[in-house]
């Protein structure tokens, strides 16, 4: 009781300095996080997690109404973190959907990602909007008792006792230009997938919020006769694909594409799921008895080809992703593998005839 009296009476305080330095230093108070302390600064994020926007009440327990949480069928392992995720799209906006393979968000859109290790709340990232140019991006830690939480400015990852790193803002873009407009797991393919929840692609249909909403929101990984092929392909998608293996991503200089695109599961014109069969994905043709580009690799994993059908340990989409240290895949950030995830990788190669 008297913890909430005096942070009422500190915000009242905050009010009062915010309405001076509005006046003076440029910067302009917000009604965005309905918190009247906050100050959102003219270029770069607030300092404050709950001036962002996404809390109500500077409570981790209660969310603006006009934020929709979601999850998308296929995710990246985060060193075994818990995340739960939340899209904002402006009132009376649509994303740009001309394209089904590479959405254009309206300016104001923002997408924050909580981060939970062991149930503790660690980190909440976001991403957004700006304006047509700019994509503001950053991450919140928290203190232990999960009360607060500023953003990061060190520009060395933060790496706690747990082993867990907390990237630099200077790391989300390594990843996230692998994004058509910077946003990665909000995309058709991953909304649309059997295992997505809460904003998935026929909910963003159904509120209008897209411009060029498909005939059929719903679709699934292609599948072969191992029967194993969707849950690899959906691993390799979201942590290898969407980020950097993909002709827009930071990898794309090898030429290896991990990422199924919207044109392969929705065929031009059709309707129907499931157009293309496994073997005829950018991801089959690049990797399938393909040998590794880049010499440093071919030396370091001798006799490995990309995939080679029938043998785990003769693939280097497995070998690097099972791996630690020196050629890890991921490169950045992890720091444990995810033994299902890559598992799931294994056995499918190892059902391929050879
Ligand atoms: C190792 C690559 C990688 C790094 C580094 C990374 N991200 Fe991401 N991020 C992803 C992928 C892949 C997804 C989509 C899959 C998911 O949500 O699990 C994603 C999802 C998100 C989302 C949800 C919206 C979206 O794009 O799908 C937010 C918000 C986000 N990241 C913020 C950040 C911020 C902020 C940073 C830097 C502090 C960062 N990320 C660093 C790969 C990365």
């Amino acid at each position: 009781m008297q913890s909430h009296t005096l942070r009422e009476h500190f915000r009242a305080l905050g009010a009062v300095v915010v309405a001076a330095l509005a006046s003076s230093c440029g910067t302009s108070p917000t009604a965005s996080s309905g918190d009247a302390a906050c100050v959102v600064p003219d270029t770069g994020l607030p300092t404050d997690v709950f001036c962002t926007g996404l809390y109500t009440n500077r409570s981790t327990a209660t969310f603006r109404a006009d934020v929709m949480p979601y999850t998308p069928g296929v995710t990246l392992w985060s060193d075994g973190a818990e995340k739960h995720r939340y899209l904002y799209i402006p009132k009376g906006t649509t994303i740009d959907t001309t394209n089904l393979d590479a959405w254009k968000f309206p300016v104001g859109t923002k997408a924050w990602k909580e981060f939970r290790v062991d149930g503790a709340l660690i980190e909440t990232r976001l991403f957004w909007k700006r304006n047509e140019t700019t994509w503001e991006s950053g991450t919140y830690i928290w203190d232990a008792t999960a009360a607060n939480a500023t953003l990061n400015t060190d520009p060395h990852g933060v790496i706690l006792p747990s082993g867990y790193e907390i990237p630099t803002a200077k790391d989300c873009d390594k990843c996230h230009h692998g994004g058509a407009d910077r946003l990665l797991g909000v995309e058709a393919v991953a909304l649309a997938l059997p295992a997505a929840t809460g904003a998935t692609l026929a909910s963003l249909a159904e509120k209008g919020l897209l411009s060029a909403p498909p005939a059929r929101t719903a679709v699934s990984l292609p599948e072969d006769e191992t029967g194993k092929a969707a849950a690899a392909l959906g691993y390799l998608h979201a942590n290898c694909g969407m980020p950097c293996h993909s002709t827009r991503g930071l990898g794309d200089e090898t030429k290896l594409v991990l990422r199924i695109r919207a044109g392969e599961i929705w065929p031009a014109g059709g309707t129907s799921s499931n157009g293309a069969s496994v073997a005829t994905t950018d991801l089959a043709v690049s990797t399938m008895g393909v040998a590794p580009t880049t010499a440093a690799v071919a030396h370091a994993f001798p006799g490995a080809l990309r995939i080679t059908p029938g043998a785990h340990d003769k693939s280097l989409v497995w070998l690097v992703s099972h791996l630690r240290g020196n050629y890890q895949m991921p490169p950045l950030v992890s720091h444990r593998v995810d033994e299902a995830g890559t598992q799931s990788v294994a056995s499918w190669i190892d059902a391929l005839s050879p």
